[in-house]
Parts: C-alpha cells; structure tokens; sequence
C-alpha cells in the first residue's frame, strides 16, 4: 500500500537526517507536500498506479464544491465517476453530526479499505474528512487538495484531524497522516480576501516563531495578489513540517505554532456574538499582545517588538474596546485548554524566528499588553 510506503520513507528520512539541516524540499517531501500545478504533478500517477481498482470519494463543501471541483473532475480522467460529498461550508458544521451522516452514506456506497478519500478544501473539510477517512473501517486512504491558503500552509499539514464538540474546537480527533498533499495556487483566485487574509496571519505566526529570513519576505510584501503569488507559502509550509517532525504528537516544540493564540482566543471569544472578528484576524492581535508579553519578560528587544507590531498592524485593523474589557479577556484566557495549575501558559518570541512554549502569563502582565496594543490605536 502506497500509505505504509510512504509512511517507512518518511521515518527514514527523519531518523537519517536532523531536522535542523533538512531543506525546504526535504521537509515537504517528508510531510508528503507537493507543490505546483496538479495537472504537471503525481496525482495522476499517485491515482492510477494505486488506486485503479478503488472507488475515489470527493469531500467538498459548498464553495469548493462551486469553485474547486470541476476543475478536478474534468482534468482526470479516473475522477469523472467519483462519488462527491457534499459537506455544509463553516467551522459551525465540524462537527459529528455530519460525520455520521457522511459515514452512513460511506456504508451505503459499499466504500471499502482500499478506497480512497480526496478532500478539497479548506481546513473544515481537510481536518473533517481526515477524521472521517481515519475513523471509517479503521482507516482509509486520503489525499488532501487544500484549497484555502490556511489549509495549504497549516491546516492540511502535520497529520490532525477532527472535529469540534460543542464550544470545544478540536475536542474529538485522531493523528492521521495524508497519503499526499497536493497544494495549487490556482485554487487560491477564487479564495475570498478575508480568507487569503486568515492565511497570511499564520504565515506571519511561522516567520515569527522560527525565520528571521521570512520574516524580511513577508514584510516586503503589500498587496493580497503578492500573498498568493508570494515563495513565503512554501516557506511557510516548511516551517509546520519542521515543528510537526520534530514533535509529531505535540509534547512540546509544537506547541509554538500557538503563538499568539493564548490572547488571539479570547479576543475571538469576546468578539464572537457583536464583531464575529476572523480567527486570523485575531491570531494577528493576539501576536502583538504576546510579542508585549515576550518585551516585558525580557526576550525580545523594543526594536523588534515596533518592528512585529509595525507589519502586524499593516494589515489587521485594532477593533474598537477599552481597558473596561481587560478583565473579560484575562478571564476567557484562564479557561484556555492550553493551561495547567491554573497559570495562563503560552509563548514568548526569544527575538525573531525563535519561540519557547510553556511560558507562564500573569494577569497584569496580559494587561499590560492590551494596553500596550489600545494605545497603537
Ligand atoms: N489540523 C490542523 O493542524 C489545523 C491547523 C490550523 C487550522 N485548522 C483548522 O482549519 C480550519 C480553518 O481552515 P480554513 O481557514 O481553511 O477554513 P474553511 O475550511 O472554513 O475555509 C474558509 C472559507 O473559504 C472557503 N473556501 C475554501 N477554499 C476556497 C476556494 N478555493 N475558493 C472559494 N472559497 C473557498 C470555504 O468554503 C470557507 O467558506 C479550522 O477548523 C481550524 O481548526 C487545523
């Protein structure tokens, strides 16, 4: 099976190289990524040569399903018969309920082992599908297509999958590995700009907690269309697969990819019913408070704290509050389930492209970094 081969090449790869010194192609290599237009790539191969004999399932939603997949049933011949399941667009339908009734239809169809699931879309559908096809008879093949610019560079990449349970995002899932990745940037022309903006934060998220040199890309960078043309979406695949391999279950590097999350949270959550601010959106706001945090613990310079919040602020607008709110925020930040012993943990930036986890947050301190950002207003 074309899984278990790709699975022994990737722990060959890891265990014969350090990480540290593997190479941009290496790293996506390692995490099965593909780059490039996917008429010109493997897929095709990757279909015909081990999937000739499956039925091929295709999970979209509504807007890949308008946007996306005509594309891919008519370039490939071997998907004009594929079944096409319909997923309902948006985070507030990650959840089990569809699954169910996706795995029923699975049944139904007679979908077996060696079958194979494709997910075109965005993170709702990669990370859903991903934990469908895992979940389903013990596991199936999937290749993912992201679609969105978060899905290529981070949703899609580093083997989670699942759903949410209730106010709990990402309650219920499984590590599950895709057999490729397969990342176009023609899927990103009908990408929405609020979207190719929610990418670009965590593009940012990844210059900063591990390349100085992406770091100077991304601020060269000053409309949407260079975002989407941008060498910095493969650079920024390069730094998830670096942090997913060398901490595959999250028992400590991975950790930094939730830098600027802590507060970028719960200004989410204190937003959720009046200005429904984007998650990427707030992510941004949130790295400028935790870049404060890193400031006031002594790891970064005041140089470099202007510089983060200069480009930050380029982009993302500071919505309208005052310090009344500080209180509510340090509260939903107290309840955050990166937490342990009842002290706010998250990241500190030890200068740019350098992160440590597990950093404690004390109220005032969080505060302060609120303050700091209401008074860039
Ligand atoms: N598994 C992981 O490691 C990981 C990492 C980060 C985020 N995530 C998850 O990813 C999800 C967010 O991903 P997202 O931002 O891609 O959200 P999404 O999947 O909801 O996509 C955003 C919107 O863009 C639309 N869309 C996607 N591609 C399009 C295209 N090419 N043209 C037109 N419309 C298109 C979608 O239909 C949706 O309306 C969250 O559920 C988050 O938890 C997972």
């Amino acid at each position: 099976m074309l899984k278990q081969i790709s699975f022994l090449r990737t722990l060959s790869l890891f265990l014969s190289n350090d990480k540290e010194k593997m190479n941009t192609k290496e790293l996506l290599r390692a995490c099965h990524i593909e780059n490039g237009s996917l008429v010109d790539s493997s897929f095709q191969e990757v279909l015909h040569a081990h999937y000739s004999h499956s039925r091929i399932v295709i999970m979209v939603d509504e807007n890949t399903h308008d946007c996306c997949l005509e594309f891919l049933i008519t370039s490939f011949d071997q998907l004009a018969n594929a079944e096409v399941m319909l997923l309902p667009a948006g985070e507030e339908n990650k959840v089990l309920e569809v699954c169910f009734q996706v795995w029923e239809a699975l049944t139904e169809y007679g979908i077996g082992r060696n079958d194979l699931i494709i997910n075109l879309g965005g993170g709702v559908v990669t990370d859903m599908g991903g934990f469908i096809a895992a979940v389903y008879k013990r596991g199936v093949d999937f290749i993912h297509i992201p679609t969105s610019l978060l899905g290529m560079v981070d949703a899609s990449i580093g083997g989670k999958t699942g759903v949410d349970l209730g106010v709990y995002k990402n309650q219920l899932g499984v590590f599950r590995a895709p057999v490729k990745i397969y990342t176009d940037h023609l899927f990103l022309e009908t990408l929405p700009e609020l979207e190719v903006l929610n990418g670009f934060a965590e593009m940012l998220k990844h210059a900063l907690i591990s390349s100085i040199e992406m770091w100077s890309d991304l601020k060269s960078i000053s409309s949407l269309k260079a975002i989407k043309e941008s060498q910095c979406i493969e650079q920024s695949q390069a730094v998830k697969c670096r942090v997913v391999l060398a901490d595959p279950l999250e028992s400590g590097q991975r950790k930094t990819l939730n830098f600027g999350h802590t507060v970028g949270h719960a200004i989410e959550g204190f937003y959720l019913d009046s200005l429904a601010l984007p998650h990427g959106h707030c992510v941004a706001l949130g790295m400028v408070v935790e870049s404060f945090i890193s400031f006031a613990h002594g790891h970064l310079s005041k140089e470099e704290l202007n510089d983060i919040s200069s480009t930050i602020l380029r982009w993302f607008e500071i919505p309208d509050f005052d310090s009344s709110s500080f209180e509510s925020l340090v509260l939903l930040m107290k309840n955050d389930k990166k937490n342990s012993a009842n002290k706010i943990l998250g990241c500190a930036l030890k200068g740019i492209g350098n992160c440590i986890w597990d950093v404690e947050y004390t109220s005032d301190e969080i505060k302060n970094g609120l303050e700091y950002l209401l008074k860039l207003k």
